[in-house]
């Protein structure tokens, strides 16, 4: 039995959150997409991780964990969290790590820099549009390549060759020696290198066995490459369309997709963001949410829910229930608005448009509803929510288009509602 969790919106959801809460009856969990721009928080028995490569199940022994094909992996920041994990579990996780995926160089990072798209963007700076975009140019470096010393060492001999003669003036570059880059990556690698291998044929064996796999994804489906906000996105697919492909399983069939959503909207980084409050709102939704970045510690921008991205993310992640998270925060509050379609043009519209510059024109148009009081952290059962809570995550699912199989309602495993979510 499969199940993925997927990001709705601009990523930060709670995907860490709601990955290791189910990762606990899990035999395998596999992250799909991205790299350290990731950072998903999970609290394991009282202590607060931020994740950024390795997936979410790692904190159970007899998980194994699995960096799938479509990531694009920094040795350097996977040896740290795989030293702070270590010293937390007091053992060694097990880890396969895809041979075809790709790495990323210190020179991936430079190159953000130098090409200024990082602060166009507003990316994470972590070398990922580097990274897919030599993995597209074929001039990558891919995990396999650590296994052979002195065939590191040539390809990262020729990278780095041409990268010099690109950018002459660059110190950082041409500080930049291929044979200590190798050794630095080999040591690095080192308590993993074994792990590099067939990661493919270690799902499907998993699967064919009956076991149950759980996939982890990073980011959301407003940040894909294709089918978000482009450009203001990340590099890889991001969605349950892309899964497949991203783990090399033509026949991958996952039988529960869970599409996380926040109660509300946050976006970290540039571009546009229809439902956006810029004012007190803002302030007062990011301040009750501690809403800021795990991987850069940036303050994310908020704004209300809106069905009309979620909708498009609905198709792309064909969600078989939603995983709703932080409906603890907007309690205390008098009305809580939804965007239910966007004005364009003195029109309204109610699909998601592809077109930067029409969705900057977009303005929500909202439907008010009651909010509640009541602190619902302690909440662990459906119906004691209050009514006007309910009533909200009604809208939500009928606007989405799926049925609501969790709520969060606090950062930690415990403070979770289990509404209709049976892996049978
Ligand atoms: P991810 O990238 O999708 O894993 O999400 P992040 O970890 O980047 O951001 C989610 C943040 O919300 C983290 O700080 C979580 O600890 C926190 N969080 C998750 N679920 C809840 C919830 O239901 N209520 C509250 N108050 N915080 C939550
Ligand atoms: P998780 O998995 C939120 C955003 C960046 C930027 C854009 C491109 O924690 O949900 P990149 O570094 O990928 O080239 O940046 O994507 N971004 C994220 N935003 N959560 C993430 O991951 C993100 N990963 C990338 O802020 O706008
Ligand atoms: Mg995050």
């Amino acid at each position: 039995m499969a199940t993925a969790v997927l990001g709705m919106q601009w990523g930060d959801e709670g995907k860490g959150k709601i990955t290791h809460l189910l990762a606990k009856d899990a035999a395998m969990v596999v992250r799909f997409n991205g790299g350290p721009n990731a950072g998903h928080t999970v609290i394991d028995r009282g202590v607060k991780f931020g994740t950024h490569q390795i997936p979410a199940g790692v904190f159970y022994s007899g998980v194994k964990s699995v960096l799938a094909t479509g990531m694009v992996i920094d040795i350097f920041v996977l040896r740290e969290e795989y030293d702070g994990i270590v010293e937390h579990l007091g053992r060694k996780p097990e880890l396969i790590i895809a041979e075809n995926a790709h790495l990323i160089m210190p020179y991936h990072r430079i190159l953000e820099d130098l090409e200024g798209s990082g602060s166009a963007i507003g990316t994470t700076r972590r070398g990922i549009g580097p990274a897919y975009r030599d993995r597209a140019a074929r001039i990558g470096i891919r995990a396999i390549d650590l296994l052979d010393g002195s065939r590191l060492r040539e390809r990262l001999h020729s990278r780095l060759d041409a990268l010099k003669r690109a950018w002459p003036q660059s110190e950082e570059i041409a500080s930049l020696s291929a044979s200590a880059l190798a050794d630095d990556l080999r040591s690095a690698a080192e308590p993993f290198l074994a792990s590099i291998g067939d990661a493919p044929a270690a799902i499907d064996a998993a699967l064919t066995n009956g076991e149950e796999v759980l996939f982890e994804g990073a980011q959301g489906a407003l940040l894909d490459v294709d089918y978000g906000t482009y450009p203001y996105v990340t590099s890889s697919s991001t969605v349950y369309a892309g899964l497949p492909h991203a783990v090399g399983l033509g026949g991958l069939r996952v039988e529960h997709r869970l599409g996380v959503t926040k109660a509300y909207t946050t976006r970290v980084g540039e571009g546009p963001f229809p439902t956006e409050l810029t004012g007190e709102e803002g302030e007062w939704l990011r301040s009750a949410g501690a809403e800021f970045g795990v991987t850069t510690g940036r303050p994310r921008r908020c704004g209300w829910l809106d069905l009309v991205a979620l909708r498009h993310a609905t198709r792309l992640n064909a969600p078989t229930g939603l995983a709703v998270t932080k409906l603890d925060v907007l309690s205390g509050l008098e009305e809580i608005k939804i965007c239910r379609a966007y004005r364009l043009h003195d029109r309204e519209i109610t699909t998601f448009p592809a077109s930067l510059e029409d969705l900057a024109l977009c303005e929500p148009v909202y439907e008010s509803v009651s909010g509640w009081d009541d602190d619902i952290t302690g909440v662990a059962a459906y119906g004691d929510l209050p009514a006007a809570a309910r009533a909200y995550l009604d809208l939500m699912a009928e606007g989405i288009g799926a049925p609501i199989s969790i709520v969060s309602v606090g950062p930690s495993p415990e403070e979770t509602i289990i509404t209709g979510f049976d892996r049978g």
